[in-house]
């Protein structure tokens, strides 16, 4: 079978986990490899509504193994409110693993990124305040604590004593706060570790094995090209990388395991938090695509900027991922729109640009150029083939594989797993 990245072509928020989710019906394995509790994927299915934040999308199909790399940072009360939530709605979750390898989001994680983004002012990144920033700097900074740790409680609580008096003298004569007392949190962290045993350990071998066996494996990105540290809007990105790049070293595979690799997009685009965004719409069309879409934050509730799709954005997307084919959610959003705009190019001054700078201050001065396509009455959200989309539909896929040199092989029309349509068929 096929090893498939599915990797986010925008900010994040692309419906990747109902990518996934569609995709998994197949798949011996889905394995998550990046982020933390700062995603938030919501999938209905038969068992229900779910906004799962750590746990795969592929948990609702029973012969799939789910892992969550060690790519990811792990949230312990976030990830066992999940297993919870699942077990109470009927859905197995013995097929679930976690790396322990991992490392975790410490309680003084979480207060140092609303300190942080407080002390920021005006500049603040909009994080999502989940403490995913620390958490990746500590790993880095080779003060993190991973979840295999939680394991072995007197090596745990030497570590968490020796980077708690740390984090303390910060919390303390940085920001003034109280300290941490390192007995709560060891008792705290003890009393996760004790529930997660059943599902710690290490992923190496199981995923080498499902390689071996020719399974078809799925690694779920999470947030979105855009964000990434190195190629993304910086600063005002996530802390590790949603890219394709990201899935091999996120699960510990080698990138020439990698066989496909699935951009997944929105008809149009949306951000949360702070930092550029070209086609913003901040006029009636924005509200219309937000209060059609429901564009609010599945982890923070707060309204998603909404605005035309930025083929410029999605080009270099393509370029620094290397998309083998696409998905495109939300396609219904658009029924009744007489017309629909998709950005070509930048205006920069007197130039025009087709490429996506890598300086925030250039693409805060960029204007984009529109071309503008028929829109279709629809609704379409009950078409199940494509060949019965509305020709305008069909031409404005058509021109976005154009412009993305990538054909489009799904298409979603709404929420339901039903409503995820093959173009052509996948891997
Ligand atoms: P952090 O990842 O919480 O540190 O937030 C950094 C930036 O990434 C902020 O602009 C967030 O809104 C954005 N971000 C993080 N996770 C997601 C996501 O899953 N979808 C969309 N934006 C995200």
């Amino acid at each position: 079978m096929a090893v498939v990245v599915i990797v986010g072509g925008q900010w994040g928020d692309e419906g990747k986990g109902k990518v996934v989710d569609f995709l998994a019906e197949k798949a011996d394995m889905v394995a998550r490899f990046s982020g933390g509790d700062n995603a938030g994927h919501t999938v209905i299915n038969p068992y229900g509504e779910f906004r799962l934040h750590l746990v795969p999308a592929g948990i609702f199909r029973a012969h799939t193994t789910c892992i969550v790399g060690n790519g990811v940072v792990v949230n312990p009360p976030v990830l066992l409110e999940e297993i919870n939530n699942l077990q109470e709605h009927g859905v197995d979750t013995s097929h679930l693993f976690i790396s322990d390898r991992a490392h975790l989001i410490m309680p003084y994680h979480i207060l140092l990124d609303g300190l942080e983004e407080e002390r920021r002012g005006g500049k603040a990144l909009g994080t999502t305040r989940r403490g995913i920033g620390p958490a990746f700097s500590d790993k880095i900074a080779r003060m993190g604590i991973r979840t295999g740790d939680l394991l072995n409680k007197d090596a745990f609580r030497n570590r968490l004593s020796s980077i708690l008096e740390f984090k303390n003298a910060v919390l303390c004569k940085v920001y003034g706060k109280s300290p941490l007392s390192v007995d709560e949190v060891f008792e705290q962290y003890c009393h996760y570790g004790d529930k997660l045993r059943p599902f710690v350990r290490d992923i190496g071998p199981i995923i080498r094995e499902a390689i071996r066996n020719n399974g078809l494996i799925l690694l779920e990105g999470a947030q979105g090209t855009l964000l990434d540290p190195d190629f993304g809007t910086y600063p005002y990105v996530t802390s590790s990388s949603p890219l394709a790049g990201g899935g091999s070293l996120g699960v510990g595979i080698s990138p020439r395991e990698i066989n496909h690799i699935v951009g997944v997009f929105k008809a149009y685009i949306t951000r949360v938090g702070s930092g550029p965004m070209p086609t913003e719409l901040k006029d009636e069309v924005g509200e219309l695509i937000r209060r059609k879409a429901n564009e609010y934050g599945a982890t923070t509730g707060r309204p998603r900027r909404c605005g035309w799709f930025d083929a410029v954005a999605a080009r270099f997307s393509g370029e620094v991922n290397g998309f083998t084919e696409l998905a495109l959610t939300h396609l219904d959003t658009f029924d009744g729109f007489p017309s629909i705009k998709i950005c070509t190019a930048y205006r920069l001054d007197n130039e025009i640009l087709d490429s996506f700078p890598g300086d925030i201050a250039v693409l805060e001065k960029c204007q984009p150029i529109y071309e503008e396509l028929s829109g279709w009455q629809g609704p379409i959200d009950g078409i199940r083939d494509f060949a019965q989309f509305p020709s305008e539909a069909r031409r404005y896929l058509a021109r976005l594989e154009e412009l993305l040199c990538c054909p489009i092989n799904l298409v979603s029309v709404g929420s339901r797993r039903e409503q995820m349509i093959k173009v052509r068929p996948t891997f």
